[in-house]
């Protein structure tokens, strides 16, 4: 018998591969079924991306690159962030990594360990809390409030802080509930943070290009009273609808980024190459796909929250970015679990539980609308049916 590590039982997962493994078995079975589960953009990586990477393979960018990314790269990565945020990033301290996931991991991995603390968003990207877990830490929940949009409340996170805190995980805009953080609570949190200089902070940026209905992204780049503990998250998959060339980028600060490489370089080397130069184009050429994704998903978001609104015993805030929708089910009689699997074996839509996310997802579910609006408008009848058909005895499963 062989026998594992302990830490392998600490290892959670993203639920939505399983809710899209038993979409697919069911889909399989001849039965109708609508995505809502799963989060990536349903548009095609823009030709232009994907003819640089299919000519970096054809000139012969076959081998290794530095384990950081090409330098080309790298420098463009710095001036995107220039453009968008303007802050000044020097491409050393840039790392090019297999996806966004890869950052987390690395930045988790940095800090925890038996006996430290790590606060995480909660709901929250599942990923943070599982290899906070794996990696002998603390998980400390800072909880995103439906009344506040779901931002975090500054004064509720630095409250949690102790001597045993070492990194403090943000996420705007947010997976899995569209919530932007309002600059003025952005402020309170690093004025705040200036308190306790030993605290690291991973801001996952991850999907700072969709925000919506005047909604601002601030970048924690832009706080230079802690870009010396600032790790910051971001990457192609989402902007660039490149999810599955699995290519994503952080910045450290001078005194992780050594350690950040040699991570790298004990993990996977360095990232494909070809989807280096993809990644490339996608930053120095033209933003206009950028520009016409964006505004399909604001057109999506608007018609989904409406709609959803008008389900019986569902609540919908608007969301401010990303491309979920995160509506408030408690007024249905299920707990979150139970109308997920009903709304997938009984209605044929598929859509995560909150508590994937989290103990504070209990009473959500959340809708990725990254998808068309006619197959979202039928998502919301369907379920309306369904709803209007479930006995009320059934309903509390
Ligand atoms: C908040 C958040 N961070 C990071 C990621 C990971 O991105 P990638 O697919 O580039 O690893 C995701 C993917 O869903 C996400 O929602």
């Amino acid at each position: 018998m062989v026998r594992l590590a302990a830490r392998m039982g600490a290892l959670g997962t993203e639920t939505a591969f399983e809710v899209l493994a038993r979409a697919k078995a069911l889909e399989a079975q001849g039965k109708s079924i609508i995505n809502l589960g799963i989060g990536q953009p349903d548009f095609a990586t823009p030709p232009h991306i994907v003819e640089a990477g299919r000519k970096a393979l054809a000139d012969g960018h076959h081998g290794y690159t530095p384990a950081n990314g090409i330098l080309p790269l790298r420098e463009a990565v710095a001036m995107d962030l220039h453009r968008r945020h303007g802050v000044t990033v020097s491409p050393e301290n840039v790392l090019v990594v297999p996806g966004g996931k890869v950052t987390m991991f690395f930045a988790i991995l940095m800090f925890g360990e038996a006996g430290a603390e790590i606060m995480y968003p909660n709901p929250g990207f599942p990923i943070y809390e599982s290899v906070i877990r794996f990696s002998g830490a603390t998980p400390v929940a800072m909880p995103l409030h439906e009344a506040k949009g779901f931002s975090f409340s500054a004064d509720e996170v630095l409250a949690q802080v102790t001597a045993r805190t070492r990194l403090i995980i943000i996420n705007s805009p947010a997976n899995p509930t569209g919530g932007v953080v309002p600059r003025a609570e952005m402020d309170r949190l690093v004025a705040g943070l200036e308190r306790f200089p030993n605290v690291a902070v991973m801001s996952d940026e991850i999907y700072s290009c969709m925000v919506y209905d005047g909604a601002e992204h601030v970048s924690l780049l832009s706080y230079p009273s802690i870009r010396d503990r600032l790790i910051l998250l971001d990457g192609w998959s989402k902007t660039y609808a490149m999810t599955g060339w699995r290519l994503g980028y952080s910045v450290w600060p001078e005194k992780l980024i050594a350690d950040a490489t040699r991570l790298a370089i004990n993990c996977h080397s360095c990232v494909n190459a070809s989807a280096q130069f993809a990644g490339l184009a996608a930053l120095t050429g033209p933003q206009d796909a950028v520009h016409s994704m964006v505004a399909a998903f604001a057109e999506r978001r608007q018609m989904i929250v409406e709609a959803l609104n008008g389900l019986p015993g569902f609540r919908c805030v608007s969301p401010g970015g990303a491309f979920y929708a995160f509506p408030n089910i408690s007024g249905t009689g299920y707990d979150a679990k139970g109308l997920q699997t009903r709304l997938l074996d009984d209605a044929g839509v598929a859509t995560i539980a909150g508590t994937s996310f989290g103990a504070h997802g209990e009473g959500y579910l959340r809708f990725s609308y990254a998808s068309s609006l006619p197959q979202l408008r039928e998502a919301v009848e369907r379920i309306r049916q369904f709803l209007g058909n479930a006995p009320p005895g059934e309903r509390r499963l």
